[in-house]
């Protein structure tokens, strides 16, 4: 059976997709953004608005968008944070503190704030609960132009690993993605940047001309099938040529 699962940035990419593939297969979906996309609707399709990035103002929009889901008293919950941003290229030294603020904010504090959240929520062991945290390879490989995204992005991986730690249980489990590298506009952003902002353009540029990039709904496909409604271990990295 599949979990209700909230998922973060569901107007396009990876969000949209995963989003689009639990609603197919007859799940319920809570979307949080910005925008939702027109492809999603339904009866058991909500979308809550909230910019991700200033976590502050998010905080109390995301304790109610929680509720709302308790108060359906599904079995099983699902967190996916999937909503994240590499803007604005640039490399240390030319960013201003806006930009700084807001890119870790979405990246990192979000996810934590949501996680902190999901965990205050659903603290009953009789629902089973999932945390899934979308994580790139840039946790682990610096990318000249993407300090915050990969600062952030490590960061994340240690919010698994605690969510792991703080919440042994059965019936709880936090693991993280890293999706591969997907058609999406945060692909098509990244071959964009010139190499003054981006020095590691050439990087994108290539997984494009080499054909490397997966569609967001094959991607989408595995991940619900595999990670979403499939038995996981706990506090493990999935990489997307395992699933
Ligand atoms: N694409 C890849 O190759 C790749 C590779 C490795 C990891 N990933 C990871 O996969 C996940 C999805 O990436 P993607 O490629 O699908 O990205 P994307 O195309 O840029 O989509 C990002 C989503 O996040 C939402 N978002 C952005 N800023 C937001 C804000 N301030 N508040 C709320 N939502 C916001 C966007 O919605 P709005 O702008 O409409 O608000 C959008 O729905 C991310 O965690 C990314 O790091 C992607």
């Amino acid at each position: 059976m599949l979990p209700y699962t909230i998922v973060t940035g569901v107007s396009q990419g990876l969000g949209e997709a995963l989003a689009a593939e639990l609603l197919a297969r007859g799940g319920r979906v809570l979307g949080i953004g910005r925008r939702s996309s027109s492809s999603l609707s339904g009866e058991r399709y909500a979308f809550v608005p909230c910019d991700l990035s200033d976590v502050r103002v998010a905080a109390p929009i995301l304790a109610s968008a929680l509720a709302s889901v308790a108060a359906v008293q599904p079995d099983r919950v699902c967190l996916v944070n999937n909503a994240a941003t590499i803007e604005p290229a640039g490399v240390l030294g030319v960013l201003d503190v806006d930009a700084i603020d807001r890119s870790l904010a979405l990246n990192l504090a979000a996810p934590a704030v949501l996680a902190d959240l999901f965990c205050r929520t659903f603290d009953d062991d009789a629902v089973e609960r999932r945390i899934i945290n979308v994580s790139s390879g840039a946790a682990s490989h610096p990318i000249p132009g993407e300090a915050l995204y990969c600062i952030a992005k490590a960061g994340l991986e240690m919010l698994t690993r605690m969510l792991s730690a703080e919440h042994a249980s059965p019936r709880f489990r936090a693991i993280t993605l890293r999706p591969g590298v997907i058609d999406t506009p945060m692909q098509a952003y990244a071959r964009s940047q010139p190499p003054s902002q981006l020095p590691s353009v050439g990087m994108f540029r290539g997984f494009h001309s080499q054909g490397q990039l997966v569609a967001p709904h094959v991607v989408a496909r595995k991940v619900v099938a595999r990670l979403v409604t499939g038995e996981v271990d706990d506090a493990r990295t999935y990489r997307y040529d395992e699933l």
